[in-house]
């Protein structure tokens, strides 16, 4: 794609957020990737090198849940260290001052909540929060009994006796994301599908569109009427089927298309 051919694609896509009542914004991997958080897959992705059947799967955690913990402690330990992009806060900015914005994330690097955060200070409005669709690294929830807290200190996964254990029951604790082979919250996917319905803008970044049933909220919005871009250096499966594919990162592209933090553009 050239810039021009970028630069036009980007007027179209301005139009079309302009015209949308509600907007349904999904992100992936992708939008942290220029934070430093690794994305999944692709040249630099974690799946390269790492199997998720061995770390990321319920099988995997009763295997051996203190190879599970490393893995996640390392993955903790990366994320703590990044900070949120010019696309994280153009997205909060954005959805702060525009109303029926709403931002659903596959990610669980809780980067978009700090985003709100540095726009909006402590307690940010609900609309600068993501709905996080696979869970956060940084909350635990216990494998026995319902506790379910935040969770940021480090970690000693030197062996089992070590992990961390339910101060309630005393079982062990587990990430509270969702692994291969688990269904999401129902509570989430259904007001994910509901708001991908009522959408007449689905904005999909940095997402390669190959985990359900995520990858189908775009499908939901344009099978009811509505419209999708998608913003991604690559070409995915949903390219094909979006109205306008942005081949661009999404720190360039998402503040051209909806302003940056500070920008009043009347997107
Ligand atoms: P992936 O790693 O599958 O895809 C990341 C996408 O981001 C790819 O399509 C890249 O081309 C794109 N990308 C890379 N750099 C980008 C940039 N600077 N700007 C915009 N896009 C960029 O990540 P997800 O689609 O999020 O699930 O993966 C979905 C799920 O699979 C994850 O939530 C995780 C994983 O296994 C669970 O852990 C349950």
């Amino acid at each position: 794609m050239d810039l021009h051919e970028l630069e036009r694609d980007l007027e179209a896509g301005r139009s079309l957020v302009s015209a949308a009542k509600r907007i349904v914004v999904l992100t992936g991997a992708g939008i942290s990737a220029e934070s430093g958080v690794p994305t999944f897959r692709g040249p630099e992705g974690v799946w390269r090198h790492d199997r998720p059947e061995e770390l990321s799967t319920p099988a995997a955690f009763a295997r051996d849940p203190r190879l599970v913990w490393e893995w996640n402690a390392w993955r903790r330990e990366r994320i703590v260290r990044c900070e949120p992009n010019a696309a994280h806060l153009a997205l909060a900015a954005w959805a702060l001052r525009r109303p029926g914005v709403r931002i659903l994330t596959q990610n669980v690097d809780g980067l978009h909540g700090i985003a709100a955060v540095m726009v909006a200070g402590d307690r940010p409005p609900t609309p600068a929060l993501p709905l996080e669709l696979h869970g956060s690294i940084f909350h635990v929830r216990c494998t026995l009994c319902r506790t379910r807290i935040e969770h940021r200190d480090k970690i000693d996964v030197s062996s089992e006796a070590s992990l961390p254990r339910c101060s309630d029951c005393g079982a062990l604790l587990r990430p509270d994301t969702v692994w291969f082979g688990e269904p999401l919250d129902p509570d989430a996917i259904h007001q994910a599908f509901d708001e991908a319905a009522k959408a007449d803008l689905c904005l999909v970044i940095g997402t390669s569109g190959e985990v359900q049933p995520t990858a189908t909220l775009p499908r939901v919005t344009q099978a009811n009427g509505g419209a999708v871009i998608e913003i991604n250096p690559e070409p995915t499966p949903l390219s094909a089927h979006a109205e306008i594919s942005l081949r661009a990162s999404a720190t360039s592209a998402v503040p051209a298309l909806v302003g940056g933090p500070n920008f009043s553009r009347n997107a």
